[in-house]
């Protein structure tokens, strides 16, 4: 199937690692030239070579970026990455994460810090991105959220909010760019196997009183499909967002979760 990806060029935030890094890789296989955009530059320049060795014909250049520094960071980052590649079609807001803990255990700052990267980072990445986006001819924009944006709960009280905010914005922003002919999707993982899942599995341990083992077993149950999401599970979803075929589908957000979350999407 022609996905009509070939020689797009695609941003990923949080390409040092985990969803992000999985993201980039299954683009790069479609034949996306890409802007990897990451605080840890060591990781995305190993990331950057090892596409590289394996599509030595694609386009990719590493833009060290603080989400957390705001627009003042994001602008000159995204105006190297636009000098670099010549533009932008698909923006990939996958940086983020939420600070582990019930309300009492979670410092004040840490609230305003972690919404500085997401959802607010990934607000400001697009407004910046918008004027390249609308010159594209396949404009997209995938938000990666969380299922706790639609069914809060767990050992961290703030993935409620800031997933439920990237919810919000995605879908605001299908609204506004949709005249535009943008697309603006979200993707919602359960607990996917990068850092974060072995945060959670030592957590779960702790809460529970049990070893790493059970926690694990315990967690996986869960899960109707009987298995943890991987990153690949995730970037395969981006993939078919970014698609052409994909060109009707703008405001929705998309679990990929083993079907763990019980309410009705
Ligand atoms: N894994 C899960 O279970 C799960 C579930 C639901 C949703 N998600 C969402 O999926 C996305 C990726 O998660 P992951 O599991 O791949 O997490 P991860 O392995 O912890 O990676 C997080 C990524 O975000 C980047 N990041 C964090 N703070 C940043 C900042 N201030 N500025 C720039 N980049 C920053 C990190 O860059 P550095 O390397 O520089 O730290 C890293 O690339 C997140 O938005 C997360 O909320 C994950």
């Amino acid at each position: 199937m022609d996905l009509a990806l070939k020689g797009r060029i695609a941003f990923v935030t949080g390409a040092s690692r985990g969803i992000g890094r999985a993201i980039a890789l299954a683009l790069a296989a479609e034949g996306v030239h890409l802007g990897l955009f990451g605080r840890d530059t060591t990781r995305c320049d190993k990331l950057a070579a090892d596409v590289l060795k394996q599509y030595p014909d694609l386009r990719v250049c590493v833009v060290p970026l603080d989400l957390e520094s705001g627009t003042a960071a994001i602008k000159p980052a995204i105006r190297e990455a636009v000098k670099q590649l010549g533009g932008v079609d698909i923006l990939v807001n996958c940086a983020g994460g939420a600070y582990r803990g019930r309300l009492e255990q979670i410092p004040d700052d840490a609230w305003e810090r972690y919404f500085a990267v997401k959802p607010l980072g990934l607000i400001r990445m697009t407004r910046e991105a918008l004027p390249h986006l609308k010159k594209s001819k396949q404009g997209r924009v995938i938000n990666i959220s969380g299922t706790r944006g639609r069914e809060p709960g767990g050992p961290s009280v703030m993935s409620g909010p800031i997933n439920l905010g990237t919810l919000s914005i995605t879908k605001a922003l299908a609204n506004e760019f949709g005249p535009l002919g943008i697309t603006v999707n979200a993707i919602c993982p359960g607990s996917t196997d990068t850092g974060r899942w072995t945060e959670l599995v030592n957590i779960t341990a702790k809460e529970r009183g049990v070893s790493v083992e059970e926690a694990t077993k315990h967690l996986v149950r869960e899960v109707p499909l009987g298995r943890v999401v991987v990153p690949d599970d995730i970037a395969g979803l981006t993939v078919f967002l970014a698609s052409k075929q994909a060109a009707m589908i703008t405001g929705t957000a998309i679990n990929v979760d083993g079907g763990r979350t019980r309410g009705i999407p």
